[in-house]
């Protein structure tokens, strides 16, 4: 008998009608969880999307000390008043990269931090030197012992940091870190993207004093301590843009609600480019496309230009657009994988590099597929919307990471979905 892991499976040709609620964003509320380590005070956070990364934070944060009540359906109180234990351990890390956030909080507010070194991962190296120089520079001494990095400050000093990479989690570390170190830290060539701003305003709201924060300058002035606060995590504009995708390649007529146009305006202007018409409000984006999409020609960069997460998505966009379109991913090494998959399912897209070709044929054949990261699988289950038949989707836990009850706000809008197998 062989194992059942749960898949999905789509029944592709509808086109997404209907309105929607985005959750909260994925990547800004975990350093938002990770900030609760700088205080013994508590920290109540709302508007935190359900999903397995945020569950594997937790687990972090608790082994680690934290006390956490789930007040439901997104609400979550945090308080770390006393701090047991200085780890992440190497499982920890391995199911998620981001765990690499609690190194900053923990060595600026208990002075010591022991955590695993991330290894590569399928979308590429992804290297945290950054961090590390940037923490060395405010007077961390660090060493990596057996697969650790052991950070140790009896204080922390402000400093003058210049990246040599925009790094989100990177900036995000050092933001935190510096909020409780001795003097006045810059952060220049910081990253802009606006779960840095999100994060900024929880720490100020927690007593921080942060100037800068979405520009590629940040100034953070220590404060003794912190205290407790209250913060609504800002809107998932991945999501908002991965649902906007898919209801652009079906041919659909949608309005997303609770979510923040101004995020997003790489994307909306690469979705109208394609033919879609949107129109927008304070907090909600109408989307609604007539025909068979032309094709988009773009490159990922960092904020404000077009994000790597989306890339995938806008591959199965351009794979049944009406001409050629040319992707370039510059984020990551190793983030076409979707491309062999697509192909998969009839997609003429040739790889020159970091660089996809795309033909636009006028319409994917359904087949079994498989998921390799999280947007990779977001990409898929667009290309499995737009198909002819029926498209499985396997090792689906890697969507699961990142987008809340996908496949039930995919039904809300009118497509034939379905989960099967196990957990
Ligand atoms: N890099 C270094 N050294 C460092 C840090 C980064 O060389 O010390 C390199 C990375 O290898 C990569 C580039 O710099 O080539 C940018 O990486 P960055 O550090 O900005 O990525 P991240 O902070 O690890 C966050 C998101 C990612 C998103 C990237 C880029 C979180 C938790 N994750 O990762 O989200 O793709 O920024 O915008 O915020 C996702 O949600 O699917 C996801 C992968």
């Amino acid at each position: 008998m062989h194992e059942q892991t749960p898949k999905l499976i789509i029944q592709g040709g509808n086109p997404l009608r209907g309105e929607i609620r985005i959750s909260g964003a994925k990547n800004a509320a975990l350093p938002v969880l990770c900030a609760a380590l700088l205080t013994g005070d508590d920290i109540r956070i709302s508007n935190v999307p359900r999903l397995m990364d945020i569950t594997t934070m937790i687990s972090l944060l608790k082994e680690i000390g934290v006390s956490v009540h789930d007040n439901g359906p997104s609400e979550f109180v945090l308080c770390a008043a006393n701090l047991a234990h200085l780890t992440a351990s190497y499982d920890m890390v391995k199911t998620m990269r981001a765990a690499i956030l609690v190194l900053g909080p923990l060595l600026a507010r208990a002075g010591e931090a022991y955590i695993s070194l991330p290894g590569g991962c399928a979308i590429g190296l992804r290297p945290v030197d950054q961090h590390i120089k940037g923490l060395e520079a405010m007077g961390a001494e660090i060493t990596i012992e057996h697969g650790y990095i052991h950070a140790v400050a009896k204080q922390l000093h402000g400093a003058r940091i210049v990246m040599d990479i925009v790094t989100v989690t990177g900036t995000e570390n050092l933001m935190m870190a510096a909020t409780l170190a001795h003097g006045t830290t810059v952060i220049e060539n910081a990253a802009r993207e606006p779960e840095i701003i999100d994060l900024a305003n929880c720490l100020i709201a927690m007593g921080a004093r942060i100037h800068g924060a979405g520009s590629d300058i940040i100034t953070i002035e220590g404060v003794p301590v912190l205290r407790g606060a209250e913060h609504a995590v800002m809107p998932d504009r991945i999501e908002t843009g991965t649902f906007l995708a898919a209801a652009c390649a079906t041919g659909g007529d949608i309005r997303l609600s609770e979510t923040d146009p101004h995020l997003l305006d790489a994307v909306l202007d690469k979705l109208t480019e394609s033919g879609a018409s949107i129109e927008t409000g304070a907090r909600w984006i109408n989307l609604e496309m007539q025909h068979r999409p032309k094709p988009v020609t773009l490159r990922t960069a960092p904020y404000p230009a077009f994000p790597t997460d989306m890339q995938a998505q806008f591959m199965s966009l351009n794979c049944i657009a009406d001409g050629t379109a040319v992707i370039t991913e510059t984020i990551f090494e190793n983030r076409l994988m979707h491309v062999q998959e697509l192909k998969r399912m009839n997609a003429d897209i040739r790889v020159e590099g970091n660089t996809a070709i795309i033909r636009g044929i006028p319409g994917l054949d359904g087949a079994h597929v498989m998921a390799t990261d999280l947007r990779a699988s977001a990409s898929l289950v667009i290309a499995g919307l737009v198909a002819q038949g029926e498209t499985v989707i396997d090792r689906i836990y890697h969507l699961d990471r990142g987008y809340e009850a996908i496949e039930k706000k995919l039904s809300l809008l009118g497509a034939s979905i379905q989960r099967a197998g196990t957990h």
